[in-house]
Order: C-alpha cells, then structure tokens, then sequence
C-alpha cells in the first residue's frame, strides 16, 4: 500500500511511524505541512492509498481529504478536541490520557474515530509523554488501522468520549503566582508547557522543572545554583529550574545560570551512581540529551570513580527520555567562539569514549532507555554491550548537522559491529533506524520492553546473566590486537582532522546547520531523502515543478 506521511516535521513519533510502517513493507513516502499546493502536489505525485498525519499544525486541504482517507493522530483521549490536549491533561493532574486515530473531516478533530487507546498519567514533561505513552499509543493505533484498511466491512464510527473542545492554552493560563501556587502547581504548569511553549515567567520561559525535596526560602527567590539549574523558593519549598529561553525569537533554551549569568554552584544533579550487586548504574539524564563540555568532563570523572568501585560492569543508562545526542549544539551556538567550543566539545566527548573504550577490567553496557542521535549513538558503541528498548529510534549519523564527519571514535567502532565495508549502510543512510533494525544490522545487541520500567527489569536479568569473566578477558586480547593494527590515537586523530575542517574550514555548512536546529527554524522544504515522491520525479525527470534538492 501506498502511504504518504503527513507532518509539521519529522519529529520523535512520525519517525517512529515511519520505522514501523516501513517494517511492515508499505511504499512509504513523507512530505512536510508547510503550504495546502504544496499538499496537494505531494498527493498527484505520490497517488497515495493512505495520508497518515502525526503532527500537524493545520488542517488538510477538504480536496485532499475528500480524495484519500487522511487519518490524523490526536494526542487526547475520545472526545477531546483542540490544539493544546496534553498540555490541558498535565496542567489540570488527569488521572488517564489517550491518543485517538480520526478520520480528518472539515471540522477540526471530529471525525469518524479508526481506533482509540488510553494510558495512566505520569508526572512528567509534555515532551516526555510524548515520546513515551503517547508514541507507543499512536503506533498501535495507526497498526490497528492499518489492518481495518484491508478489511473490507470496517467502518469507522462517530464515537464520543468524556472529552471535549480545549482551545489553544495561552500563556496567561500558564503564569505562575510565586506567592499563592505550590510547588506542585508550579510543576504542572511547567511540565505541561514542556518543551514548547515553555511558561513565560518575566522576561524568561521555564523549563526543565524539579521540585527539590529539602531547600525552602522566600518564594520566588533563588535559593541556589547546581549545574546550570536555579533553585526557586515556592510557598511550600523549593523548584529547580534547569534552562531558561529569554524572550525574543533570536533566543534559544540554555541552562538557567547561563542565561542569568550566575554563579554556578558543583553538585551531581545531573549524575549520579547507583551500585547494586557489584553492577554499577551510571545514571546522566541531560536535558534533551544534549552533552556540554562540562558534562562530558563530569561524566568522564564519574566513570573513572566508578571504575575504581568494587563492581564488575559499569551499565550507562544516559536519561529515561534520550541516552545521548551528542555534543551539546545549543551551548555551542551559545559560546563566544562556537568553532573553538565545538572543538572542546567534541574532544570532551572522545576523551569519555576513550576511557570507556579501554576499560579492560570491568564489563561496560550502553541501555538506552531513550532515543539517540549523532555522536550519541557512536557514545553507545563504546560500550561491549548494547541494549535498548524495542521502541528506541536511532539516528545514526552526522549529515544532517551539515555533513559533519562526525567523531566519538566512530571510524575505529561500527566496523567491529557492523563488517568493514559496510559504514555507508548507516554514515549515509540519513534515516531513523528503529531498535529492531538496529539488532538485525548488528549496530546493537538486543532490544525488549515497551516502557522504560519494563526494559530497565529486563536489561538489569540480561546483564546479571552475562558471563563477565569472559568479556573481560576476551575484551583484553581483542584490544590488543586492535592496538596492534592501528593505535585507537590514529583514528581519533584522523577523525579530528576532517572536524576541525567542519569547524575551522571554509565551508559553513555545521555552522549554519547548528544556527537552524537552535532556532528551532521551521523547514521550507521536505528534503529528497524523505520525500521519495520527488525523488521519484527528479530520477525521471519529469515535471519542473518540483523541488529538486
Ligand atoms: N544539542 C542540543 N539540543 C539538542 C541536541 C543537541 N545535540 N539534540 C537534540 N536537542 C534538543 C532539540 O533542540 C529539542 O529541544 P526542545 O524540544 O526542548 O526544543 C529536543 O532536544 C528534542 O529534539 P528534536 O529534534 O525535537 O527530537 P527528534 O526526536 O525530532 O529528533 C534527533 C532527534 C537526534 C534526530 C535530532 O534532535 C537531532 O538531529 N539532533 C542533533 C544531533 C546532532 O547533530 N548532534 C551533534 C553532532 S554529535
């Protein structure tokens, strides 16, 4: 079947569909929401059976809809309509949320209804949410509408629910008063508002909201620095706000410190080791997975302290949402000289990985609970044993970020997993690679679990199960070998020199890449490598207006 995806952009859960939809052998094709002509010559070129829209930001031409079934994924429960559903469920404390598959028609989520999920809240971000419950709810719904299309006698109902219409949430819903909200309110709203809009609170947006379990002072005051974050006092204790955006569209989220130019105070808010065992679990949930020169450089020190533990495996679990992505390009866009930054960032990141690389006495495991992208995958690759959980998305390459060469001692490790010669298969291939795929081509070692409380039980009985006497020793001859044939210097070495060319040369390709990502810069085009559609018209060369690049 033919299957066009719909999208604002290609974010977290149209890559995840577009992994699973894949997998099940559709001709798949993507084209971005950017203009109703545009849409519409996506549809006469691509003629398909099935438009699937998982993040949308408009409604779909009537004469698109009127000509092939368009199912839109909403993030709300039966019933619920409106542009702001999740961010209304965490705001008012829902006990249940769900996602609902409907049919698009004129009116705006009223549809007739292809299949419908619910799942219990979590205290936790909106981006969170998002790319856990309402990504695995949304992949089986558009399964199970997947199998209704090929039954002739499905007919999809108008069905109502306890929701209802919710306009869009301004930000004056979402003000904070610091003198009456409790710390919990106060979270709610954050965390519904997570990460985009953020709530405005004076000149700054909130984000990346804790509540601490001890501080207390005059609310609204900052109480103290950890890491980037400020600690707020609140009516009934104390907030943690790790990144702030000032307001103005050439501003981007940075850690809160940074942007009120504080004093930052040292502590592990961000790392911490928790030992049981003799299994080490080092935890580093960055926000967005993003790691900072100073991350890295904490991170290396707690896994050298962590190797001096009485422990036999040192497991890295990164962040429940993300594992890594790589070096951090918003602190890098941040930086007075971001050329000079990118260089210390990304050697941060290689020491880490070298340490991890030649850690002959301990057995060490990548679980990624959480997506990775860029050079946070390669991070993973250090590791003798990786594992993830089954709805992982894995990016596997730097190109998007223009054309990156990219480092993380990436040229020395995916051969060992994926065969010489076969590099391309990922460094170029610029699309996601789900966790399943990802075993199959030998980039990972397993996946399981469909929540990150069920890959984590599952992952901790895998690793107290592997034998680690023999990874060690078996780690040790092959290292040596490998050393033998080309010192690990050599490839770091010529990794950095093709980076320093993406930093320092000529071309401004990762410069302006990295400007666009920060600022969030909405695409004007759908890129060929995702609508295969055009690719389609280029190769034959026929009709002139489509784009070709
Ligand atoms: N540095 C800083 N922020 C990053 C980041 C990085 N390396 N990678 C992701 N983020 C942030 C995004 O800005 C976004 O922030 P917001 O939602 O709080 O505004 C958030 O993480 C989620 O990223 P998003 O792009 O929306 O997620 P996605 O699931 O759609 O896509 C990736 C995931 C990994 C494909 C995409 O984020 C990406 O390409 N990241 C850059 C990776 C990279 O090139 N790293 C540098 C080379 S090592």
């Amino acid at each position: 079947m033919k299957i066009l995806l719909l999208t604002h952009s290609f974010n977290s859960l149209s890559q995840r569909l577009y992994v699973e939809i894949e997998r099940l052998g559709h001709d798949l094709s993507v084209e971005f929401d950017i203009h109703d002509n545009v849409t519409i010559e996506a549809v006469d070129l691509f003629q398909p059976d099935l438009i699937i829209a998982p993040f949308l930001k408009r409604a779909i031409p009537k004469s698109v809809y009127k000509s092939v079934p368009c199912l839109i994924v909403h993030p709300g429960p039966l019933g619920d309509r409106g542009p702001s559903s999740l961010d209304w469920a965490i705001f008012k404390g829902v006990k249940e949320w769900g996602v609902t598959l409907l049919q698009a028609e004129a009116e705006m989520d009223a549809g007739p209804v292809w299949a419908h999920r619910t799942f219990p809240m979590r205290t936790a971000t909106k981006s969170s949410l998002y790319r856990n419950e309402v990504t695995e709810m949304a992949v089986e719904c558009v399964l199970e509408a997947l199998e209704k299309f090929d039954d002739p006698t499905f007919k999809p109902e108008y069905l109502t629910g306890k929701g209802m219409w919710q306009d869009l949430m301004k930000q004056a819903t979402r003000q904070i008063n610091w003198q009456k909200d409790d710390s919990a309110t106060i979270l709610r709203k954050i965390n519904s508002a997570d990460g985009t809009p953020g709530v405005l609170d004076g000149d700054y947006y909130l984000h990346n909201a804790k509540i601490d379990d001890g501080l207390s002072g005059p609310a609204g005051e900052i109480l103290a620095t950890c890491n980037g974050a400020i600690c707020k006092g609140t009516i009934d204790g104390a907030i943690w706000i790790g990144h702030l955006r000032k307001k103005g569209k050439d501003n981007f989220k940075l850690p809160a410190t940074h942007v009120l130019e504080l004093n930052d105070q040292l502590g592990e808010r961000d790392i911490y080791l928790k030992i049981e065992d003799k299994i080490g679990y080092l935890h580093f949930p960055f926000h967005n997975g993003a790691m900072n020169t100073d991350q890295c450089k904490r991170l290396l020190h707690a896994y050298e302290d962590a190797c001096h533990e009485d422990i036999h495996t040192i497991i890295l679990m990164g962040g429940d949402d993300f594992f890594s992505n790589g070096i951090h390009l918003n602190a890098i866009e941040a930086a007075e000289r971001p050329a000079e930054e990118s260089w210390a960032n990304i050697n941060a990141m290689d020491d880490l990985c070298e340490a991890i690389i030649t850690t002959t006495d301990k057995v060490t495991v990548a679980a990624l609970s959480g997506n990775a992208g860029a050079g946070g995958v390669f991070f993973a690759l250090t590791c003798d044993r990786i594992y993830a959980r089954s709805g992982v998305i894995l990016n596997p390459h730097y190109k998007n970020m223009g054309n990156l060469f990219g480092s993380e001692y990436w040229t020395y490790l995916l051969p060992k997993r994926i065969g010489s010669g076969n590099e391309d298969k990922v460094m170029q291939h610029r699309l996601p690679i789900g966790a399943l795929e990802a075993v199959e081509l030998g980039l990972i070692d397993d996946c399981f679990g469909k929540t990150f409380t069920d890959f984590q039980a599952l992952m901790k009985e895998q690793v107290q199960m592997l034998e680690h006497e023999t990874i060690i020793a078996d780690k040790v001859l092959q290292r040596e070998k490998d050393e033998a044939a080309k010192p690990l210097a050599n490839y770091r070495a010529e990794e950095l020199e093709r980076m320093k060319l993406n930093f320092f040369g000529f071309d401004p390709s990762y410069h302006v890449a990295r400007y666009k990502f920060v600022l969030r810069e909405v695409k004007s085009h759908t890129p060929l490598y995702l609508a295969k559609h055009r690719q389609r018209v280029k190769n034959s060369n026929y009709g002139t207006k489509s784009r070709t690049t």
